[in-house]
């Protein structure tokens, strides 16, 4: 399937997993979401005390509304699935939930000019061109702001022994129900993550690796990058 093929069905795996989706993060029935990822990425920003975040990829919305419950800050959330984000502005009335895809934002004519002390994306890069939309967002950040990203562990994706860049397919298989339309994304090695942060203009500040506690894996991969 050509590049652009999958990149559509991204957008239409999330268009129709929209309900199943939005009860498995609400159900919390992803176990290291509940045991470890979760807490993790919310940590990070919080303690950079922001007063500002954008939540791209932000989906049915759990993160934007904990940050806001947590910290008390200003966020908006922004997505391109219109069932998800008609779940985010279902379950918090007071939020600022916007629809576009990464493309519309990549062309700068999704986001105002306002910056933000964090712009976060938790599990929400998947496609294989990253590089217009992270530029647009670095731009988005303030001086002192950071580029929070969560993403698969490279250790978790190599179960078929290959350790290259290139296209996946997630089934869904870890859910119970039927129904899910499998999603195309792209792996990407932990160098060329690096280097595509470098190539937008970001630096890696810090990177974490969280754990599962009883088995020892790493279960994500985190950065935090500023503008460089
Ligand atoms: C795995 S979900 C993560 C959602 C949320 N960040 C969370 O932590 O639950 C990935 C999200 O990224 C969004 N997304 C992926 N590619 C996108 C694109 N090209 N344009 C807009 N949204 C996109 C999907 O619609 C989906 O809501």
């Amino acid at each position: 399937m050509p590049s652009v093929d999958k990149h559509r069905q991204i957008a239409k795996s999330w268009d129709d997993n929209a309900e199943r989706w939005t009860r498995a993060v609400r159900e919390k029935l992803i176990p290291s979401r509940r045991t470890v990822t979760d807490g993790a990425v919310v940590k990070i920003i919080t303690d950079r005390h922001p007063r500002r975040i954008l939540d791209v990829g932000c989906g049915e919305g759990w993160l934007s509304r904990q940050l806001a419950d947590t910290i008390g800050c200003e966020v908006v959330g922004i997505d391109g699935s219109g069932g998800l984000v008609t779940q985010a502005r279902t379950a918090h009335e007071n939020g600022t939930y916007l629809q576009h895809s990464y493309d519309e934002i990549a062309s700068g004519a999704a986001l105002s000019e306002e910056k933000y002390d964090v712009i976060v994306c938790n599990f929400s890069l998947l496609g294989e061109h990253l590089l217009e939309l992270l530029s647009v967002l670095r731009s988005r950040l303030r001086s002192d702001g950071a580029l929070v990203v969560q993403t698969t562990h490279p250790f978790m994706a190599v179960a078929d022994g290959t350790y290259a860049n290139g296209w996946r397919l997630e089934g869904f298989d870890m859910f119970e129900d039927e129904g899910w339309n499998p999603m195309p994304w792209y792996f990407r090695t932990f160098e060329s993550w690096i280097e595509l942060f470098r190539q937008s203009g970001l630096a890696v500040l810090l990177c974490k690796e969280p754990v599962d506690p009883q088995k020892r894996t790493p279960l994500s991969l985190i950065f935090v990058c500023v503008p460089a």
